[in-house]
C-alpha cells in the first residue's frame, strides 16, 4: 500500500538489519511516525501498547520479537520464556499464539547456534505468506463485490467496523483487501465505517488508509449501521476476525456483534474476511470459549484528538466518579455469518465447510 505515493509495509527490517521498523498506529492518522524495534521488551510493548495492532499484524511482531530475542539468548530456556512473554501480551487475537507456537516448534529443532538466523528467516516468511493470504482474500472478496454490482448496477456500499485494512497486516488487510480489489477493478463502491470507540479504529484507521488510496467513505457512529441498513443504504458489510471457532463462530472488535444482527434482520449479507491463521480449531463454542481481551477504562473515559491549534490531547468525557467497562471484543455466531472469505475462497461458517477447507488448495 502506498501512503503518500510511497509503498510502504507495516513492518519491515531495518536497513542496519539489527532491528525491525513499524507504523506506530497510536500516533495516526494525525503523525505518521516509524518505530525501531529493537529487542523482545520492545516487540512485546508495541503489541501491548496498541502501536501494532490487528490480529495478523500482532502475529507477525511476535514472531520477529522472538528473532529478536533469539540475537541474545538463544538457549531453550530463553525460546520458551520469550515465547512465553508474548503470549501474555493480548489475549484475543489467535494469530499471535499460531505464530509463536510455529516459531517456538521451528526453532527448537535446531541447535541454539543456528538459531538467530533461522529465527529471523522464519518471522520473514511469516510476513510474507501473510501478504500473500491477503491478496488472496482480496481477489475471492473481489467475485462478491462484483456480482452485487452487476445485479445492482450502481455504486457499492460497503460497511467495515474496526480497522481490518493493511494496518491490521503486513499489506493489503483482510476485510479491506476485496475493498481495495474492487476499486482498483473499476467497481464503484463506498465504505460506511464504523467508529468503532473507544479506541477509534475505524474513525482514525481506516478511514486514514481508504483515504490514502482514494476510496470513497463516510464514517459513522457506532450506532449508525443499524439504520443504515434499515434504509437500503448497506449492500453488505465485510469485517475481520481475531479468532474464529472450529464452527464458525466469529470473535472480532466489540460491536461487531449488533452489526451482524442489524443485517441479519435487514437480509445485508455479513461477511468474515478470515485468513487461517485465524482459525482456532481447539474451540467449538465462541461465546464460552474465546478470552475476551478487557482493557483499561481509562479508554471510554477519556478521548484523544487533535485540537484546532494543532496539539494533539487529550480529553475527559465522563463525571470523575463514573467508572467505566472495557471489554475489547464480542463473538458473532456463526449463524449470522454469510460466509467466510478466506485465501482458499468462500467458506460457509460451519464445521463442515471449514473443514473441507482443508483440503482444498491456497489459491
Ligand atoms: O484491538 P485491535 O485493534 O487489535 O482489534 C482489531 C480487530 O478487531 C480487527 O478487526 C481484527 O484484528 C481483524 S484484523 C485484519
Amino acid at each position: 500500500m502506498k501512503i503518500n505515493e510511497i509503498p510502504y509495509r507495516t513492518i519491515w527490517q531495518s536497513l542496519d538489519g539489527g532491528a525491525v521498523e513499524i507504523i506506530d498506529q497510536t500516533r495516526l492518522p494525525h503523525e505518521f511516525v516509524a518505530l525501531r524495534l529493537s529487542t523482545l521488551r520492545d516487540a512485546e510493548d508495541a503489541i501491548r501498547s496498541m502501536q501494532v495492532r490487528g490480529a495478523p499484524l500482532i502475529g507477525v511482531t511476535a514472531a520477529y520479537g522472538v528473532a529478536l530475542s533469539m540475537r541474545h539468548h538463544a538457549s531453550d530456556a530463553a525460546l520458551q520464556a520469550s515465547c512465553d512473554l508474548l503470549l501474555r501480551a493480548r489475549p484475543t487475537a489467535v494469530n499471535l499464539r499460531w505464530a509463536v507456537e510455529r516459531m517456538r516448534t521451528f526453532l527448537s529443532l535446531l541447535p541454539a547456534g543456528a538459531r538467530a538466523e533461522a529465527a529471523w528467516q522464519e518471522a520473514a516468511r511469516i510476513a510474507e505468506q501473510d501478504v500473500q493470504i491477503n491478496e488472496a482474500i482480496g481477489r475471492h472478496g473481489l467475485q462478491i463485490i462484483r456480482g452485487i454490482h452487476q445485479r445492482k448496477n450502481d455504486t457499492v456500499n460497503i460497511l467495515t467496523h474496526c480497522n481490518a485494512g493493511w494496518l491490521a497486516t503486513v499489506d493489503w488487510g483482510t476485510a479491506l483487501a476485496p475493498i481495495y480489489a474492487a476499486f482498483e477493478a473499476g467497481i464503484p463502491l463506498h465504505v460506511w465505517v464504523d467508529e468503532t470507540r473507544p479506541r477509534n479504529q475505524g474513525a482514525s484507521l481506516t478511514a486514514w488508509e481508504l483515504a490514502q488510496h482514494g476510496v470513497p467513505h463516510t464514517v459513522i457512529v457506532d450506532n449508525a449501521g443499524g439504520h443504515l441498513m434499515q434504509h437500503g443504504m448497506v449492500d453488505m458489510a465485510i469485517v475481520g476476525c481475531d479468532r474464529v471457532t472450529a464452527t464458525g463462530d466469529v470473535c472480532n472488535k466489540i460491536g461487531t456483534y449488533l452489526k451482524a444482527l442489524a443485517a441479519f434482520d435487514n437480509g445485508v449479507p455479513f461477511y468474515v474476511a478470515m485468513p487461517t491463521p485465524t482459525l482456532d480449531w481447539t474451540l467449538q463454542d465462541g461465546v464460552r470459549e474465546i478470552p475476551i481481551e478487557e482493557r483499561s477504562g481509562d479508554e471510554v473515559t477519556y478521548m484523544e484528538g487533535l485540537c484546532d491549534d494543532g496539539q494533539v490531547r487529550r480529553i475527559r468525557l465522563t463525571p470523575a466518579g463514573s467508572s467505566a467497562a472495557n471489554y475489547g471484543f464480542d463473538v458473532t455466531p456463526a449463524r449470522l455469518v454469510t460466509g467466510l472469505i478466506t485465501e482458499r475462497g468462500l467458506v460457509a461458517a460451519n464445521a463442515a465447510a471449514i473443514r473441507a477447507m482443508l483440503h482444498q488448495d491456497f489459491i
